[in-house]
């Protein structure tokens, strides 16, 4: 299964994200170098909203923080080793499309 998450022109200049809706839900997408990564927008801890700050993601309900790099939790009240939850992307034409395939 495929599914459009946005077109590449509206992905931010890199430092920022863009909140996209994704099935009723919500993903973040940013740049990273010349990758552009697509991330459930969804607190470890309790589920809250993630917003883009100073370089990481932080969750407004309790102040946990993830790394833009690699998702991973940095400080805050989420497990030590919790990462967030990326999405497989892959770049069509000119738009950033979620894939998945199912294992054979
Ligand atoms: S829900 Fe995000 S820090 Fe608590």
């Amino acid at each position: 299964m495929k599914h459009v998450i946005c077109n590449l022109a509206e992905v931010p200049a890199e430092g920022e994200a863009r909140v996209f809706p994704f099935f009723g839900r919500e993903v973040q997408v940013w740049r990273r170098g010349d990758r552009i990564r697509a991330a459930a927008n969804t607190c470890l801890h309790l589920g809250g909203p993630l917003e883009c700050k100073d370089g990481a993601f932080v969750c407004p309900w309790h102040g946990a923080r993830f790394d833009m790099a690699d998702g991973r939790h940095m400080d805050g009240p989420a497990p030590a080793n919790a990462r967030l939850m990326f999405l497989p992307t892959r770049i069509e034409g000119e738009e950033l499309v979620y894939v998945w395939e199912e294992p054979s």
